[in-house]
């Protein structure tokens, strides 16, 4: 281990990791994770937890995890069943491409695949800059107002709402279901939580149903970015989703890319308000905003952890572990390790050769990333344009979940 590298960094100590557990978190973790992180990384990078399961938190590791998807599985069948139940909140979770391996999962990234072509983008482009535009006349006319609510949370729903042709007047819908789905994949999952989860599924299960009968009815003309009238027929090669794939995998694109987004967002603001340097840099040279989106996607990546199981026995780091041996993979210690980033906790946004792994790597590595970094560019020069003074207008408190980072509110106040 090369100590130096954590002399300028705020760790924990060695005894305050000796108890932990993903499962039990205290508040103090959640506005803050990364002193724990670096603790880990340094004592004990490759940790095992009370439950047994393995958390990894330096670069290298994760990044080898992601990579060899032979030794390392996807598949959630299995485990999935100890906290959701046979409920249709584990029907959703183990249907969506991301908790499946091949040959399953690569049939279904292969039909989503449209979505995100270059060309598909492109069409989502002006969408993306003509409803930023209207949410900031909306806030603008507010002057105090919650970024996340009325303007991080917004952009995400109307641009997944688009793909999957949902009319404007049902929008409002999409959030409270994905929230309540995703917060089903919690480590701490109360009774009350997995039961509400699985009844926004049966809920967005339904509505679909609904959508696809009314699209087939009343097919879209123009190239709007729907990709649903796409999805329901065979593909080129005559293949087709069953139904259930179909509906699983629409509801894991809006929670897969709701959220996420929308706290990249809320985060940048905050990088940037934390650190006025780094705002003042991008006000004075715009062509950062680049390597600024970059930097936010590893300072603060909006998702922290994924999970993968062993298909045989083996080792990370040297440590011996099982075949059906569990790890959880930091993203968030991984993308502030010092082996990997200089000054990982100093956001430069500048940063050259930033290779974060905020959108995982390998066979599953984000299929929405170059429309997350799209809509993260826009929202987030189009806010420091729009607004000379932006301040904070109150407490912004962080949501206490682990596995994404980002808050429950962010009041603020903004002018010209
Ligand atoms: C800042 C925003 C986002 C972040 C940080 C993010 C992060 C991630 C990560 C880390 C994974 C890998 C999961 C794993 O390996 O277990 C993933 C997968 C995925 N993401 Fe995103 N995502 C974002 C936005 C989006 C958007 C906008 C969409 C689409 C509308 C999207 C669609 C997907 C899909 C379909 C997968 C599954 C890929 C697969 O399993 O092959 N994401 N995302």
């Amino acid at each position: 281990m090369n100590d130096y590298l954590y002399a300028d960094i705020d760790t924990a100590s060695q005894d305050e990791i000796k108890a932990f557990d993903i499962a039990s978190l205290g508040q103090g973790f959640y506005k803050n994770p990364y002193p724990v992180f670096h603790a880990l990384r340094r004592y004990s990078p490759v940790y095992r937890m009370p439950s047994g399961a393995w958390f990894l938190t330096r670069y290298a590791d994760v990044d080898t995890v992601y990579h060899d998807t032979e030794m390392f599985s996807s598949d959630k069948t299995v485990d999935f069943k100890k906290t959701m139940g046979r409920t249709s909140l584990y029907e959703h979770h183990t249907t969506s491409l991301v908790f499946n391996d091949p040959p399953k999962h690569t049939r279904v990234r292969k039909r989503l695949a449209p979505a995100f072509t270059p060309r598909a983008l492109r069409a989502l482009e002006g969408r993306v800059k003509e409803v930023v535009a209207v949410l900031l006349d909306e806030v603008a006319e507010k002057g105090s107002f919650d970024l996340l609510h009325d303007y991080a949370m917004k952009l995400p729903i109307e641009l997944i709402g688009d793909m999957l042709g949902v009319p404007i007047e049902d929008r409002s819908k999409l959030s409270p279901w994905a929230i309540a789905i995703l917060g089903g994949l919690e480590a701490d999952l109360t009774r009350y939580q997995r039961d509400e989860a699985a009844k926004a599924v049966d809920d967005f299960k339904e509505y679909l149903r609904w959508l696809i009968c009314h699209r087939q009815k009343t097919p879209l003309s123009g190239n709007t970015g729907e990709i649903l009238s796409k999805l329901i027929g065979p593909d080129a090669d005559g293949g087709s989703l069953s139904e259930e794939e179909l509906l699983h995998n629409c509801i894991f694109l809006l929670n897969a890319g709701h959220e996420t987004t929308a706290n990249a967002v809320t985060n940048g603001i905050d990088m940037l308000l934390r650190y006025p340097d780094q705002m003042l840099r991008l006000r004075a040279d715009q062509s950062l905003i680049t390597s600024a989106v970059e930097e936010v996607f590893r300072f603060e990546s909006s998702v922290q952890l994924n999970n993968r199981k062993l298909t045989t026995d083996g080792e990370i780091g040297g440590i011996a572990m099982k075949k059906g041996d569990y790890l959880w993979l930091c993203i968030g210690a991984a993308n502030r390790d010092p082996e990997v980033f200089p000054n990982p906790d100093r956001p430069d946004i500048g940063r050259a050769e930033n290779r974060h792994l905020a959108f995982g790597s390998g066979i599953h590595a984000c299929s929405g990333m170059s429309l997350a970094r799209m809509e993260a560019r826009i929202a987030l020069l189009a806010f420091i344009e729009r607004f000379g003074t932006i301040e904070r207008n109150g407490v912004a408190r962080h949501h206490p979940r682990a596995r994404f980072r980002g808050f429950v509110n962010y009041p603020l106040r903004a002018s010209q």
